[in-house]
């Protein structure tokens, strides 16, 4: 089997907001494959970031793919706002959504990727019916809402066996994870089949971006 291909996406969230530009620079400088944008509305989760004109303001500063997680309710409004900013890949909480169908389809229709995201106690079932149509499955491995905590270990059954759909279905579908990853439990993480790897206060809280990447890749490398 051919190795697969990791991605690591830094979270803006735990970035210095101050001087935004500068990180999103330093940290593509630094080896991500992805800027991770979280969307919080203060209402699907206690608590409040960006909308899409931060998304727009970033989007000249790399060519690398704005993966936005949105973390709002309703949702189906702001997806063309966002693709219009730049977005590359737009995934979404089912609980967020009244028609999960219908919104996958209009992210499809507004030109970027579809994901969906599943929280800590969110079920792998409502993967039913719609993994054939995403892009790209989001496993939550902590609550949403904020970054710096802990990893649930729990998320990685989780990824095993979302890794089996996946794979039984045949279709690229990137899988990827989000909530307390950080160079010491990746590798672990991705032996569980998650090829996507958001990371926010572990990349943004350390001194040496670039240092920190490369750990996170030499721990990716000891997986295959
Ligand atoms: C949490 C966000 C995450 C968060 C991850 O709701 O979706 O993307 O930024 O942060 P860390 O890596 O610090 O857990
Ligand atoms: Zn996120």
């Amino acid at each position: 089997m051919a190795a697969r291909t990791f991605r690591i996406a830094p979270s803006i969230l735990s970035a210095n907001f101050a001087r935004l530009g500068d990180e999103v620079a330093e940290v593509v400088a630094a080896g991500a494959d992805m800027i991770h944008f979280d969307v919080m509305d203060n209402h699907y989760v206690p608590n409040l970031t960006v909308g899409p004109v931060v998304c727009e303001a970033i989007r000249p500063l790399t060519e690398s793919v704005i993966d936005v997680h949105l973390m709002v309710r309703p949702v189906d409004r702001i997806i063309p706002d966002f693709a219009r900013a730049g977005a590359n890949i737009i995934s979404f909480h089912p609980e967020a959504s009244e028609h999960v169908d219908r919104t996958v389809g209009l992210i499809h229709d507004s030109g970027c990727k579809a994901g969906l995201a599943l929280n800590p106690a969110t079920p792998l079932s409502c993967l039913d019916h719609v993994l054939h149509k995403l892009d790209l499955v989001l496993i939550m491995s902590v609550n949403p809402g904020f970054g710096g905590q802990q990893f649930i270990s729990h998320a990685l059954e989780k990824l095993r066996n979302a890794r089996r759909k996946i794979d039984d279905l045949g279709r690229a579908i990137m899988l990827e994870v989000d909530g307390g990853v950080n160079a010491g439990n990746i590798a672990g993480i991705a032996r569980a089949g998650a090829d996507t790897f958001v990371a926010g206060s572990a990349i943004f809280g350390s001194k040496d971006y670039r240092a920190t990447i490369s750990q996170m890749r030499d721990a990716l490398r000891s997986v295959g």
